[in-house]
């Protein structure tokens, strides 16, 4: 009994994922959600910046919580891209990247892939190494944004 009970609740929290898609109530609510993804982004990378440039003065455990919540962060705003009323230029998303999909996603992902090395780089506790680290995943923004993002 214990057993079978168990197995119902793996089972109810293995189908969550399966009702993913519902996280967006539409368009509106998925354009919304990729927009604070971007603002979380931007928050995070910012503080990284100001530490960079001596403006706050450097503090390794403040920039390594930053640079891991950028890992999680920069996975979060694409699925937002492909839903259905969201899957066209609103906000200042561009046209170009649905009919520039391939390119759009490489950026995406050379992006996680900039922010994964930006977390390596902060955990050897080596400035120069976090400094070239973070000058490499700021450099992802403007590369994407140029293309694909209105203003
Ligand atoms: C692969 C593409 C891509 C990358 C990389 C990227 N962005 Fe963006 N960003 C976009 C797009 C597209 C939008 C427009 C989203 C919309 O309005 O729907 C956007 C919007 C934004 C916004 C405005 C959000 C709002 O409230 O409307 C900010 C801020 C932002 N990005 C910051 C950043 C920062 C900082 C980085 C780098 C650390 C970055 N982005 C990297 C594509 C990208």
């Amino acid at each position: 009994m214990k057993k079978l009970l168990i197995s119902s609740i793996l089972v109810s929290i293995v189908t969550v994922p399966a009702l993913a898609a519902s996280a967006f109530s539409d368009g509106k609510d998925a354009v919304e959600y990729r927009q604070q993804a971007f603002q979380l982004i931007r928050h995070n990378t910012g503080d990284i910046g100001d530490m960079m440039q001596g403006k706050v003065a450097f503090d390794q455990a403040r920039l390594q919580r930053r640079a891991d919540a950028l890992v999680s962060l920069t996975t979060l705003p694409w699925e937002a891209f492909e839903v259905a009323g969201a899957n066209k230029a609103s906000g200042d998303a561009k046209a170009e990247i649905w009919t520039d999909a391939a390119d759009f996603k490489a950026k995406a992902e050379k992006f996680q892939a900039a922010a994964l090395a930006l977390q390596t780089a902060a955990k050897t506790q080596d400035q120069a190494k976090i400094k070239a680290a973070f000058m490499d995943f700021r450099g992802n923004c403007k590369a994407c944004h140029d293309k694909y993002k209105a203003d």
